[in-house]
């Protein structure tokens, strides 16, 4: 799909040729000098049109305009929100429809609002979407063109080119988060993640470079990951560790980088604390974290933005077998804590711990984790707002802010140290589960102790990764706010962790030793 950014009037893009042309109609509605504004003031006069956001009236071959059809659509108050939601009811039944390959979008009547071209985009883009990788007769979107005509788009050069970043790397997380778990193992996001750096290949000394590196299951059991590889042991599928660099240019080489740790469990059955049958199905994209972080490289590939980025994504399955992982097993971290595992379903701390420890050697500005973590976010903060969780205020308010602005929301629920009672263990440093209350900070509480030497948050997407039911489908969050978040974070702004208790303090010292 390819967008075009036009400087425009709602008279000019009512000229341009198109099958569909979508005209944003705020409260209040300001009409301008045209004909396609006459028609909008008679039909909100008349009741017919309602700019509530989402309300739509279609007409075809309308006099006013050159487009075979014409779709008013309610845009409320102009906010992000509202225009997220009417683009994607005004282009909903574009999707279905073999006739719209080309489609104007006219945001002319809306205030001039920064991130509204952003927004716009991303909005065509999800609802157009089509996956088709592992269908027979596979029957790709259709949608071929879109104008977005704005008026005054000189200063919106910079957020369309984002957007269209932002986009290719949505793309490219849900294409590897909607596959099912045969067509995505560990060995097949590993070659996805070395694919991505293939266009780097030939770039020049000074242009931006990306690297990929490769771990399997000798090279990680020698770093000592042995919480990862307790994971791993009930399948014959081997696990890989993925490292990915990308340095937009030599000036940042040496800069402490911001780190993605993403989980990639390509397929959760819950080991032999087995789940229930119903739904699990779904669990074929517990691997949305480290499609997350592939995401936000191929976004990087497209923006080449001079910052240094470095992804780790471990990945494997986890399976119950016959050399699988028993509860009450005791394994030991790459950290030196030792873990009990008191339910092999909490698995996704125990291969995310490992690589936290792993994220130490970058000396990280920040270490950002993404994971399909705990049923209890989705009970917490349902489909909306991913749970965020950090040891930073800083940190925390520049991924809200980065959320706010991408329209990819998150939500901070707290660490307190006493959430961290539950995980106490009679037989090791620690245990991987607390109680069922409180399920998403306590899983943060554990993931809490192997941050322990930078700044660092945790997204739980379990709730906001996918859509369940008629559309289940991968939804390629939180691309939009972490790349937001690594752009902005280019320049001089540095994270300080907060203060750390002595309790904390402490165990900082002995994770070292
Ligand atoms: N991948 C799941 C979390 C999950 C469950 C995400 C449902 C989305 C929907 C994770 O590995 C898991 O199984 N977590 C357990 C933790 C529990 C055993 C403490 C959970 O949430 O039930
Ligand atoms: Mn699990
Ligand atoms: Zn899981």
């Amino acid at each position: 799909m390819n967008f075009e950014l036009l400087s425009m009037d709602l008279a000019a893009a009512a000229q341009l040729p198109c099958d569909a042309l979508v005209v944003l109609v705020p409260t209040p509605f300001k009409p301008q000098a045209d004909e396609v504004s006459v028609l909008i003031q008679d039909a909100l006069d008349a009741g017919d049109l309602e700019t509530k956001p989402g309300k739509i009236l279609s007409l075809y071959r309308p006099l006013q305009a050159q487009a075979d059809r014409l779709i008013l659509v309610g845009a409320g108050t102009a906010s992000l929100a509202h225009i997220r939601t009417a683009i994607t009811s005004a282009c909903s039944g574009v999707k279905s429809s073999s006739k719209v390959k080309n489609l104007v979008i006219s945001l002319a009547l809306l205030p001039e609002t920064k991130g509204a071209v952003f927004t716009a985009m991303n909005a065509v883009a999800d609802v157009s979407y089509t996956y088709t990788t592992t269908k027979s007769k596979p029957e790709p979107r259709l949608l071929r063109q879109v104008v977005v005509a704005v008026q005054g788009g000189k200063e919106m050069a910079a957020e369309f080119k984002q957007a269209q970043a932002c986009i290719a790397g949505v793309e490219f997380a849900k294409e590897w988060a909607n596959r099912p778990a045969n067509h995505s193992t560990p060995t097949q996001l590993a070659d996805a993640a070395q694919g991505l750096t293939n266009s780097f290949k030939n770039s020049s000394k000074t242009g931006p470079k990306m690297s990929c590196e490769v771990l399997g299951p000798k090279e990680v059991a020698k770093l000592g990951m042995g919480s990862f590889m307790a994971v791993a042991q009930g399948t014959q599928e081997p696990l890989r560790f993925i490292v990915l660099e990308y340095i937009g240019s030599p000036s940042v080489k040496s800069a402490a980088p911001n780190v993605l740790v993403g989980k990639g469990i390509t397929f959760d059955t819950g080991g032999i604390s087995l789940k229930p049958a119903a739904e699990m199905d779904e669990m074929k994209f517990d691997m949305s974290g480290a499609a997350s972080v592939l995401g936000v490289f191929k976004a990087l590939s497209v923006l080449k933005p001079h910052i240094r980025v470095v992804g780790l994504i471990p990945t494997c399955e986890n399976m119950p077998g016959g050399r699988a992982l028993k509860p009450g097993d005791v394994i030991t971290s790459m950290s030196g804590q030792t873990i009990e595992v008191l339910n092999t379903d909490a698995e996704g701390r125990l291969i995310l711990c490992d690589a936290l420890t792993y994220a130490e050697r970058f000396k990280p500005r920040a270490v950002v984790d993404v994971a399909t973590l705990t049923g209890a976010c989705v009970i917490s903060l349902g489909n909306l707002r991913s749970g965020l969780f950090s040891n930073s205020e800083d940190l925390a308010s520049q991924i809200t802010a980065a959320g706010d602005a991408a329209q990819d929301l998150c939500w901070r629920l707290p660490l307190d140290d006493d959430y961290a009672e539950g995980l106490k263990s009679n037989f090791a440093d620690v245990a991987n589960v607390g109680g069922r209350a409180g399920g998403a900070i306590t899983a943060a509480k554990f993931l809490h102790r192997f941050a322990t030497q930078y700044p660092w948050a945790h997204l739980d997407i379990a709730g906001t990764a996918w859509k369940s039911g008629a559309n289940k489908g991968a939804t390629g969050r939180p691309v939009p706010l972490l790349l937001e978040f690594l752009l902005r974070n280019q320049s001089a702004i540095t994270f300080t962790a907060d203060k750390p208790t002595p309790a904390k303090a402490k165990r900082a010292v002995k994770a070292k030793g």
